[in-house]
């Protein structure tokens, strides 16, 4: 089996599209020489002149010097047949999305390629050992798993099926990163690791609001400035598209025998069946002008027209909450019977907190103090609380230059629950041994932007918090989407950091 690092390693790309396209030319710019193959008559030749017009805009942004361009182009080549990857070292397969083709096409690959050729497939959700089943030296199957725009992400996951040789796993990640990429290693499974570790915060999101609990642009604007995610799930959703969100969301749970923890909401299917996609038809979760900006999004902040409060009593003693208050300029005596009280729960909603604590639920106000208050503060009340409470201390709030965000009871606020969400479906990943704790972290980050992995979420949250919340929220919404993975709970009750392996 060859190196990637040998000088005449020779790459071969069959499917020009999309991805086929981006393959080849991180191929092309990492120094290895590409065959490209198309169904398509001509679409081979027409991608590579794409390709070198993108080499041309990077020589003019100063990004890539003329003669690495120039070079690079020269690297990548045009085949019409399956005969042509006689030579090739390793084979990328990325055409249609359909078990049968591909399964026929790597037939045919491994009918051409040489005994020493790794073939790899760029599935984002056919089972590897599915398309290697019709093959007879299933070894040297992978997959190698990019993400579109393949030049601009950085990520590349390396999918080991069952019958795939470690050498084969070794020698693709090594390509990997001489196309420029970071290579995860990820067990053949539904949706390997980035299309199943996504699903937490869009899933936990959508359930959020189809409760009634908080718009998506609440939502939104909250996992943005509290949890510092590029974007909130509704926004992300349209940008990739309901018409694939929602039918990766279905893979995934069927793939893992509808685990609750994975499952999506009616409210979800909905808009596939309206076909409101998102961007690209100019309505999804919001509308979108014919340049793509979202048209007069509702605004997720809380505005009363109250008188600030000076006075606030605390529901239970809380070192965090008092220095908040003091930070809001706000005087923290004793109940008077009249002030708003204050708690600031771990998992439970304002009804449990008012229950625990013997506080009166009118005038009881949960803030979220788990994620960064500095932008925006969420705050929420039971049901038949006296929404002048709520005001008084949101009107303080706001006083300080901060957005509130008042959304209605819920085990978790917004932030705790779709945090404990993705750390819990991180740990799920790591329990499966989906790929190593670190890996999954590397892979999210990459893969989707986060700002933290779901096992660094789960360390910044605290293990036994994450934990806890989780815990509230299955007792109180008795749904066992919220059962906490063994992993967490082990290493929660152990005091061990969420990374620590099996
Ligand atoms: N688009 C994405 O965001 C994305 C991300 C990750 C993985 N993928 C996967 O990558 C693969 C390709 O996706 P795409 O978006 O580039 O698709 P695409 O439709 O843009 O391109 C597919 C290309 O394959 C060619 N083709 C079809 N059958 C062929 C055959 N038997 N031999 C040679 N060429 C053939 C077609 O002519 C077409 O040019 C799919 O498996 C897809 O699931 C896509």
């Amino acid at each position: 089996m060859k190196r990637p690092d040998a000088q005449d390693y020779l790459v071969g790309v069959a499917g020009a599209g999309a991805m086929g396209q981006g393959i080849a030319q991180v191929s092309a710019a990492g120094g290895l020489r590409v065959v490209l193959l198309d169904a398509n008559p001509g679409a081979a030749q027409a991608a590579i002149e794409t390709i070198r017009g993108r080499f041309a805009r990077l020589v003019e942004k100063e990004r890539m010097s003329a003669a690495e361009a120039e070079a690079a182009g020269a690297r990548l080549e045009a085949i019409d047949a399956v005969s042509g990857l006689a030579d090739c070292d390793c084979v990328v397969e990325a055409v249609f999305e359909d078990l049968e083709v591909k399964r026929a096409l790597f037939r045919d690959i491994e009918a051409a390629v040489g005994p020493g050729c790794l073939i790899a497939s760029n599935t984002s959700s056919i089972p590897i050992a599915s398309i290697a089943r019709g093959c007879d030296r299933r070894g040297r199957i992978a997959g190698l798993h990019f993400f579109n725009p393949v030049p601009l992400m950085k990520l590349v996951e390396v999918i080991v099926g069952p019958e795939t040789d470690g050498a084969t796993a070794e020698v693709l990640a090594a390509l990997g990163t001489r196309m420029g990429r970071v290579p995860v290693t990820v067990k053949d499974a539904p949706g390997f690791l980035v299309n199943l570790g996504g699903r937490a915060f869009t899933t936990e999101g959508l359930r959020i609001s189809q409760d009634n609990i908080a718009t998506p642009a609440q939502i939104d604007a909250i996992m943005r400035d509290g949890r510092h995610f590029r974007m909130g799930p509704f926004e992300l959703m349209d940008l990739t598209g309901i018409d694939v969100n929602y039918p990766v969301s279905q893979i995934v749970y069927d793939g893992y025998m509808h685990d609750p923890r994975l499952k999506t909401s009616a409210i979800h299917k909905a808009l596939f069946d309206a076909g409101r996609f998102g961007r690209k038809t100019g309505a999804g979760w919001y509308g979108y002008d014919d340049k793509g900006r979202a048209i007069d999004p509702p605004s997720p902040d809380h505005e009363s027209g109250a008188a600030p409060a000076h006075q606030v009593a605390l529901a239970e003693p809380d070192d965090a909450l008092a220095e908040f208050c003091e930070a809001l300029g706000l005087k923290v005596t004793p109940d008077d019977g009249t002030a708003p009280i204050l708690a600031a729960p771990i998992g439970d909603d304002a009804t449990q907190t008012a229950l625990r604590t013997g506080a009166d639920f009118r005038r009881l106000v949960a803030i979220d103090l788990t994620c960064d208050t500095s932008k925006r503060v969420t705050v929420m009340t039971a049901p038949g609380a006296d929404p002048s409470a709520r005001d008084a201390l949101a009107a303080a709030i706001a006083a300080t230059g901060r957005k509130v965000t008042a959304i209605k009871d819920s085990p978790g606020f917004v932030a705790q629950r779709v945090s404990a969400m993705i750390a819990n479906l991180g740990c799920f990943m790591a329990e499966i041994g989906l790929a190593t704790p670190q890996d999954i972290d590397v892979a999210m980050k990459l893969g989707l932007n986060y700002p933290l992995g779901p096992l660094e979420l789960a360390e910044d949250l605290g293990t036994a918090r994450t934990l806890r919340i989780l815990e509230r929220l299955q007792a109180i919404t008795g749904d066992d989407r919220y059962r906490p993975t063994p992993w967490l709970a082990r290493r929660a009750a152990l005091g061990l950091p969420a990374h620590t392996p099996a």
